[in-house]
């Protein structure tokens, strides 16, 4: 577990409260409108694997889910985040089922579900891996495991344009849609210090997932990672 701000649940939960009626379009405005296309390359991830009962951890405001509902139509997708004002979002949006639960304690049984995923949420979590191991519980033997996060590109300059945007340009704009300015002072620092690459291969690896692989989006300034449940 750790001390960072941005991994405190109580601290998380709080700031993604004061956010949730305007966390859509701080997303959209940030993102210049491309995280509907990652969500929906990830939406067609789940599709792709056929994965008939899909758990959306950390949902938020339900984007993820709506996608997969659309991408999936026969499957039953579920939501779940410990912020009930971004689930009324959700609710609002006509994400079909959704729940009030922690991450790291997910109230389903072991082997739920086909397919889990979790977009820019595991990130926030206390510990990632104790996140991964409680998602690795509920998925049953061989099923999907998809992590969408931020990240860094590779490219040198590009790198260091991204890093401008992130810690100059994104808490200002932020603060100025949300009138939380708070709220995304530490995003930047949470990026920086996400597992990305081979660490977050590894990672998935030691939180016992199998064929895990990695396709940047954007050019690397995020990123999808799947895998499959070992066992
Ligand atoms: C940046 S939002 C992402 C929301 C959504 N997945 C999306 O793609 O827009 C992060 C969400 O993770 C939730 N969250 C963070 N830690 C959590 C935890 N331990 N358990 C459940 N939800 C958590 C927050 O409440 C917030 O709604």
């Amino acid at each position: 577990m750790t001390t960072d701000r941005h991994q405190d649940p109580g601290f998380v939960r709080r700031m993604f409260e004061g956010i949730a009626g305007r966390y859509d379009l701080a997303n959209h405005v940030l993102s210049f409108g491309i995280d509907g296309l990652w969500r929906r390359r990830a939406a067609a991830i789940v599709g792709g694997a056929g994965a008939r009962r899909v758990l959306d951890v950390a949902t938020g405001s339900g984007d993820l889910a709506l996608a997969i509902v659309r991408a999936c139509p026969h499957a039953y997708v579920m939501g779940v985040d410990f912020c009930e004002p971004m689930l009324e979002v959700a609710r609002a949006k006509g994400v079909p089922n959704l729940a009030l639960a922690d991450a790291l304690s997910l109230p389903f049984a072991d082997g739920s579900f086909e397919a889990v995923t979790v977009a820019f949420g595991l990130r926030n979590m206390a510990s990632w891996e104790a996140g991964l191991k409680e998602m690795r519980r509920v998925l049953a033997p061989g099923g999907l495991l998809l992590v969408m996060d931020f990240s860094l590109p590779a490219f040198g300059p590009l790198r260091m344009a991204y890093r401008l945007y992130l810690h100059r340009v994104l808490p200002r704009l932020a603060g100025a849609l949300t009138g939380k300015p708070e709220a995304y002072a530490y995003l930047g620092e949470s990026i920086e210090g996400f597992p990305r690459g081979e660490a977050m291969l590894e990672m998935v690896a030691r939180c016992g997932f199998r064929d895990s692989s990695l396709s940047p989006l954007a050019m690397g300034v995020a990123a999808i990672t799947t895998a499959r449940r070992d066992g």
